[in-house]
C-alpha cells in the first residue's frame, strides 16, 4: 500500500497518520490513465437524499451497530484531462448492501435491507483532488432471471465547468464481471479503468482500492 493511500485511510481512523507530501508523486503517476468511461446511472440513484451522507457508509448516525459485510476503503484522485487535480468536485456513490439490496423503492427484490448500512454518500475532493470512502463490499444481485450483476459501486462526479460523469466501479477477480451485460459493453482498455484491485492494508487488514477519475472539461 502506498503512503498516499495510508493517508486516506488514516483520515478514516484506521491507520497511522503519515505525511501528505507524497500525494503529488502519486498524482503524477496516475497521469497516464484514460478518461474514465461512462456507465449507466441505473434505477437506484436516491430519490430523496438520506440525512447521513458522510464518507463512512458502514455506520448510520444515531445507530449503534455497524453494517454487515467486509469493510473496504476506496480512495482516489479526480483529475482533469491535463492530469491536474480537480478540487471541489462532488463525488457521490451509492450501492447495494451485503445482501444485494438497494435502499430504493424500485428495488423490489426479496433481499433484506441492512438498517445499519448507509447506501449513499457524497464528498467534495480536497485541494489535491482526493476523495475517499469507507464502505462494505457490495453484494451481487439479480438484474433479471438470467443476469446477476457483479459487486459494484455507482459513481456520479460533478463540478461546474466539467462534464458530469456517471460510472460504475467493479472489483478484480469477481467471476460475475465476465458475464455482466453493462461492464462487458466497454472495450478492454475502458474496462480496465473501472475494475480495481483491492489490497489488504498490512496494518489494519482492511482491503483498500484506488479509483482515479478523469473528468472532461466543458
Ligand atoms: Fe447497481
Amino acid at each position: 500500500m502506498s503512503i498516499n493511500r495510508r493517508n486516506f485511510v488514516s483520515k478514516l481512523g484506521i491507520g497511522a497518520i503519515t505525511t501528505l507530501t507524497v500525494t503529488k508523486a502519486v498524482a503524477s503517476e496516475a497521469c497516464n490513465f484514460l478518461p474514465t468511461p461512462e456507465q449507466p446511472l441505473g434505477p437506484f440513484y436516491p430519490k430523496t437524499m438520506p440525512e447521513d451522507t458522510n464518507v463512512d457508509l458502514t455506520r448510520v448516525s444515531g445507530r449503534s451497530m455497524s453494517a454487515k459485510g467486509e469493510v473496504i476503503i476506496v480512495t482516489g484522485i479526480v483529475q482533469d484531462e491535463d492530469c491536474r487535480p480537480v478540487k471541489g468536485a462532488i463525488v457521490e456513490i451509492w450501492q447495494a448492501c451485503k445482501s444485494g439490496k438497494y435502499n430504493h423503492p424500485s428495488d423490489t427484490s426479496n433481499n433484506v435491507l441492512d438498517p445499519n448500512f448507509q447506501y449513499y454518500a457524497q464528498v467534495r475532493t480536497n485541494r489535491r483532488g482526493e476523495y475517499s470512502f469507507k464502505t462494505i463490499f457490495p453484494g451481487a444481485y439479480d438484474a433479471t432471471s438470467t443476469w446477476t450483476r457483479p459487486p459494484h459501486i455507482h459513481y456520479k462526479i460533478s463540478l461546474r465547468g466539467f462534464e458530469e460523469l456517471v460510472t460504475q466501479l467493479y472489483f478484480k477477480g469477481e467471476k460475475l464481471n465476465k458475464y455482466d451485460r453493462i461492464l462487458q459493453k466497454l472495450n478492454k482498455d475502458d474496462r480496465n479503468e473501472v475494475v480495481i484491485d483491492l489490497e489488504k492494508d498490512t496494518r489494519s487488514g482492511t482491503r483498500t482500492g484506488n479509483f482515479n477519475i478523469k473528468l472532461k472539461r466543458l
